[in-house]
This record gives C-alpha cells, sequence and structure tokens, in this order.
C-alpha cells in the first residue's frame, strides 16, 4: 500500500483519523497548546488513563485511547526544548516521529495526524522542524507498507505553507 501524505490547516481535535498524536510534556498530565486543546477535547477519562502511563521522556511516545474524540486514539509524544540546536534536538525530534509510527504500526493503526511538534511553547525553528518531520515520516514509509494516511496537521496557515513547499521539493 502507497500511503497518502499530505498536510492541511486545521484542529487537529477535529479530524477523523485513527490516531492523533499529542506534542505534550514528559507528565503526560496535560498542558497548553495542542495538548490542552486534546485534552479538553478528549474529556477528564483521558487524564485519568495518562495517570497510570507514568510519565514520557523525551523522544519517546506512549498510547491511549482517543474518549470523546473522532480519532479512537491517541499517541502522545514529548518534542524536545529548542535550545539552539546543539543540544540533540534534531534526533529527539526525528524520534518523536519514528516512534509515533512503530507504535500506530503495532496497534494497526492506518491513519494518523501529527501536529507540529515543538513548534510552537518548545520553540524549535518551523522550517527546521518541518523538514525533520517529512524526511522521517518518508525513510519510516520507505520501510513499513501498513499505513493509508499520514496527516500533517498545521494550525496557521504560515505552518501549512512551509509544509506545502516542502512536500513538493
Ligand atoms: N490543533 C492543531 N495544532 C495546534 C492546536 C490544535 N488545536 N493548538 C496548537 N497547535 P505546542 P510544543 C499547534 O505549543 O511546542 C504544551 O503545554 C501550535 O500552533 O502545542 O511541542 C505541552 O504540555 C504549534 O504549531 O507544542 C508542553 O508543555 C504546534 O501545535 C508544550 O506545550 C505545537 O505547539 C509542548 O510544546
Amino acid at each position: 500500500m502507497t500511503a497518502n501524505v499530505h498536510a492541511l490547516q486545521s484542529d487537529i481535535t477535529k479530524l477523523q483519523v485513527d490516531a492523533i498524536v499529542n506534542a505534550a510534556n514528559s507528565s503526560l498530565l496535560g498542558g497548553g497548546g495542542v495538548d490542552g486543546a486534546i485534552h479538553r477535547a478528549a474529556g477528564p477519562d483521558l487524564v485519568h488513563e495518562c495517570r497510570l502511563l507514568g510519565g514520557c521522556r523525551v523522544g519517546e511516545a506512549k498510547f491511549t485511547k482517543g474518549y470523546h474524540l473522532p480519532a479512537k486514539y491517541i499517541i502522545h509524544t514529548v518534542g524536545p526544548v529548542w535550545r539552539g540546536g546543539d543540544n540533540g534536538e534534531k534526533n529527539l525530534l526525528a524520534s518523536c516521529y519514528r516512534r509515533s509510527l512503530e507504535i500506530a504500526i503495532e496497534q494497526g493503526i492506518q491513519s494518523i495526524a501529527f501536529p507540529c511538534i515543538s513548534t510552537g511553547i518548545y520553540g524549535y525553528p518551523i522550517e527546521l522542524a518541518t523538514k525533520v518531520a517529512i524526511e522521517t515520516v518518508f525513510d519510516f514509509l520507505s520501510e513499513h507498507n501498513t499505513l493509508r494516511e499520514i496527516v500533517f496537521c498545521c494550525f496557521s496557515e504560515r505552518d501549512l505553507i512551509t509544509y506545502q513547499k516542502a512536500l513538493n521539493n
């Protein structure tokens, strides 16, 4: 199967996919940005399940149900805080995408939507993060063939334009 990889502008909590990815923090107990939006839309049962997970390391990912979301599942990953680029940020961000996709495959997920991990509160420059996201996803797809759809869900028009340019290169 060849996966359909595309970018769109949306609130990720509205997407009807098998799983959405959350740009969480290590506590997995909620926060601002997309994390806050996902917890609000999923409802309070989500934080109850998250409490049982024992947190999550940067570059790792964990899996929960989607509760009141249209998406059946949530894959929570913790992106790196941008500290200038010489502190392993690139490898950690790539690991977020790779680990999320590995978990998706283990769970039989076929469609998945990613937010622009680390590019909000964590300060990762959008152009650099976009390159890492796209390269990691295409590398992964070259070795796995069960995914049907990968969505890069951009919240702003500027992020969408960045993704569209990068995907067309
Ligand atoms: N749908 C899609 N994307 C969104 C939404 C939404 N509803 N809301 C925001 N974004 P951020 P980070 C975009 O800050 O940089 C939290 O407090 C946003 O415009 O959510 O990884 C966590 O608990 C940006 O493009 O995540 C952590 O403490 C992207 O999502 C910390 O923030 C990521 O921005 C994680 O920071």
